[in-house]
């Protein structure tokens, strides 16, 4: 039998020990799904204070004394609560153990030393897989690095002379890690590389730029998004770097947590349902409907969005046509934390149209599989959107999604078969999608096919995870 592949998955969050969006869902799904069709994959988490009290039999593995910068470093082994898969923790206290979010204070600023943060998790994932070096009797075969915040790994890599390939996976080219050129030395990262042709951004230090630049492999998570990243405006001032890459660069679809999203079997649901039986999805709307003060009133179209709430997704529009719903006999739920101007705007929407709109402003697990369970239908109008998971959960869940045809959302949503898929980025483009749903929710066996059509995709790991362990297998050779 063939040896199996050892692969460093080095993340900055993963379920269920630490999440802020899609990126956790990946990190705590691939790495099993990779493992369960033979591939040696270990994650590198940093150790915050959640995942050193979540990670399960949690061991010193190493000291690192003489990282430049740095004090010393405890390396701790241990396993992922659910899954059981190997996980390493970068153990700094002074850097991961503070009260806040992964990358922000309670108050929702950045913390003003995320670069050195970051720096140490890619020096570490360089540290465990560069060969020079052996540190450890597992050594990986391949580094694969996820978004910004491990972007220097294949920096620091390429600049000890490191042949190990790596892949860097872009999630969202929005978030690029942009720092002050005087970081570069401090960092350790040699002057030259501060160029056009390395890890300079418009006059800045970004790490996502220098993951892109010297990683072997560019990866993105939607074969549409991978092609849109070449140019502008997705391509976010790197296209130029994107395109000439296109032979080394590819998109993978995301998967999704098909045990974790499973309506047959859900426990955050009041009533579970499937495909064959789908009574249960008329208590989950009613419930919900209660919970949230909204009219028990089960012909009533109800429209769900949970999100962050960013300019990214497009609440915007949604606020805009949010009053021809409700005109139209319709009810909105939202769930979402994000930008402060856009809190307020769905908190208002809400206090202007009571027992139609609810409006749940924080993070809360449970209520978001309560919601795409509960409603009919799926708000997902994202100007852009790598790839986004909410809309495969929706059709599992028999919410037909109505999402705005770009990245990831066009490759998952078959327009009037599994949902509705609009072009125009407008709230009017928004707004015909919504017209031409309301007409098919109206003719109720139509709407059965469309549901049945979403609940029957399959959207699991499997798929990806063998593209994943073929690219490995490629650039490991
Ligand atoms: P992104 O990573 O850009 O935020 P994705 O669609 O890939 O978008 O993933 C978002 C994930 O975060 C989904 O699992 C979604 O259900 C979850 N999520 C977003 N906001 C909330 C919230 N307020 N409460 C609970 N879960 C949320
Ligand atoms: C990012 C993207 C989202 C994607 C997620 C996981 O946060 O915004 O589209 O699904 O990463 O890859």
């Amino acid at each position: 039998m063939a040896r199996s592949l050892k692969i460093l998955f080095a993340t900055s969050e993963a379920r269920p020990l630490v999440k802020t969006g899609g990126l956790a869902d990946v990190s705590g799904a691939l790495p099993a799904a990779l493992r369960e069709i033979g591939v040696d994959c270990r994650l590198l988490l940093p150790g915050y204070h959640p995942v050193l009290a979540g990670v399960k039999n949690l061991e010193t593995a190493l000291n690192l004394t003489n990282l430049p910068g740095f004090g010393p470093v405890r390396l701790l082994q241990g396993e992922m609560p659910d899954s059981g898969v190997p996980v390493y923790v970068v153990d700094y206290p002074f850097h991961f153990q503070r009260p806040g979010g992964p990358y922000q204070d309670v108050n929702g600023a950045d913390y003003p030393d995320n670069a050195w943060r970051f720096a140490l998790l890619s020096r570490v994932a360089a540290l465990l897989t560069c060969p020079l070096s052996p540190l450890m009797d597992w050594r990986p075969d391949l580094l694969h690095c996820h978004d910004w915040q491990t972007g220097l790994a294949p920096a620091y890599l390429h600049f000890v002379g490191c042949g190990t390939p790596t892949v860097m996976t872009i999630h969202n080219l929005a978030y690029q890690g942009i720092f002050p050129p005087e970081l570069v030395s401090q960092l350790g990262l040699p002057l030259e590389s501060f160029a056009v042709e390395g890890v300079e951004y418009y006059g800045n230090l970004s790490f996502l730029k220098a993951g892109v630049y010297y990683a072997d492999w560019i990866s993105t998570v939607s074969p549409t998004y991978a092609m849109e990243i070449q140019h502008a405006p997705l391509g976010m001032g790197m296209q130029g770097l994107l395109a000439s890459r296109t032979n080394t660069l590819s998109g993978i679809l995301n998967g999704i947590d098909t045990a974790d999203w499973n309506p047959p079997a859900d426990l955050h649901l009041p009533c579970e349902y499937s495909a064959r039986s789908m009574g249960g999805k008329k208590h989950c709307k009613r419930s919900l409907q209660e919970d949230l003060n909204l009219e028990d009133n089960p012909q009533a179209p109800l429209f769900g969005m949970i999100s962050r709430l960013t300019h990214q997704k497009g609440v915007d529009w949604v606020l805009q046509v949010a009053d021809g719903i409700v005109d139209q006999g319709g009810q909105l739920v939202f769930l979402g934390q994000g930008e402060a101007t856009v809190e307020q705007g769905v908190r208002d929407l809400a206090g202007r149209h009571p027992g139609k709109v609810a409006a749940v402003v924080g993070y809360d697990e449970g209520l978001s599989h309560r919601i795409e369970a509960g409603s009919d239908l799926f708000l997902m109008p994202s100007r852009f959107e790598p790839c986004g998971l909410n809309q495969m959960y929706s059709q599992r869940y028999g919410t037909v999604p109505i999402v705005h045809g770009v990245g990831g959302l066009k490759d998952t949503v078959e327009d009037e078969v599994t949902g509705f898929v609009f072009g125009e980025p407008s709230a009017h483009g928004l707004w015909t999608a919504v017209e031409r749903a309301l007409a098919a929710f109206a003719d109720k066996p139509h709407w059965r096919r469309m549901m049945l059509a979403g609940m029957t995709q399959d959207f699991s790991w499997e798929v990806s995870a063998k593209e994943y362990a073929a690219l490995y297998r490629k650039l490991v050779g």
